[in-house]
């Protein structure tokens, strides 16, 4: 893992999961950080770790988180918004209209008002950064029962592309699909009855033979997207299996 001891990340949806992971792998590197979920982030507050209860889909509280963050530790490197939701699956015709909604609104809206914290913030400092949003192979490729998470996702990807032509002088810019990782997300799938989502059967298969990656080193492979020369891409749109 690289040195990130002169680094400052913030990362959304930091209570479990693909976020805990990041955080967990980007402390144990040195870095310092601000979490911000609904829920108690997944490490506890410290002189080096910022932490913040708030939902995405607020923008004035993403507002809020990134000033904080700048405030506290001066700026901010890399900004990766993770938090996301997968509910509800199943068919169009019998989805609610207001868990569709708070799909699109946590995946499509959250990101967005991330990104636009983030900008605003090293507008005013003048300063640069790197920007992760965490998209999923579900943008590129449509899935039976996954209408709205796959909709919210390629969003997410043309999202991030309009941002990479509008501030190319700010930040450089990356939509990822991370991978299968083992999080409650994929226990969530693995759940699913074959009507709700009839690919069920291939992630049970992938969970079997033990194809997940751990959550730590799906964040490592971001870190390093984000901060290794070496490891380095001029496109936007990313996925990490490629
Ligand atoms: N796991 C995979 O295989 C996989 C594959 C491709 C892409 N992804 C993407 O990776 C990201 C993380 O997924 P995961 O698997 O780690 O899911 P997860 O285990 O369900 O964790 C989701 C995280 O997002 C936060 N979150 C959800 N809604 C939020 C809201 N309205 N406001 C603030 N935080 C919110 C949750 O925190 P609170 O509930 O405490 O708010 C939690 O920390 C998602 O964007 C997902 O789509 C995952």
């Amino acid at each position: 893992m690289i040195d990130l001891h002169d680094r400052v990340i913030a990362i959304t949806g930091a209570s479990r999961g693909l976020g805990a992971g990041i955080a967990r792998a980007a402390l144990a590197a040195g870095a310092q950080l601000a979490l911000c979920s609904r829920g108690r982030a997944g490490l506890e507050a410290s002189e080096r770790v910022l932490t913040e209860r708030l939902d995405v889909r607020d923008a004035d509280a993403m507002r809020h988180f990134a000033r904080e963050a700048f405030e506290r530790f001066g700026r901010v490197d890399l900004w990766i918004n993770n938090a996301g939701a997968l509910e509800p699956v199943g068919p169009l015709i019998d989805i609610e209209p207001e868990s569709f909604r708070a799909l699109i609104e946590t995946n499509v809206l959250g990101v967005a008002w991330g990104c636009r914290a983030y900008l605003r913030e090293l507008r005013e400092r003048d300063q640069r950064g790197v920007l992760l949003n965490i998209s999923s192979g579900a943008a590129r490729k449509a899935y039976r029962g996954w209408s709205g998470y796959c909709a919210s996702k390629a969003a997410v990807d043309r999202l991030s592309e309009a941002i990479a032509l509008e501030e190319a002088e700010r930040v450089r810019v990356h939509s990822v699909a991370p991978g299968v990782i083992a999080t409650a997300m994929q226990a969530a799938i693995r759940e699913k009855s074959p009507r709700e989502f009839p690919d069920v059967g291939r992630f049970i298969e992938l969970e079997q033979r033990g194809a997940l990656l751990e959550p730590e080193a799906a964040g490592a492979a971001l870190l390093e997207l984000a901060f290794d020369p070496d490891k380095r891409s001029d496109e936007v749109c990313i996925d990490v299996r490629d």
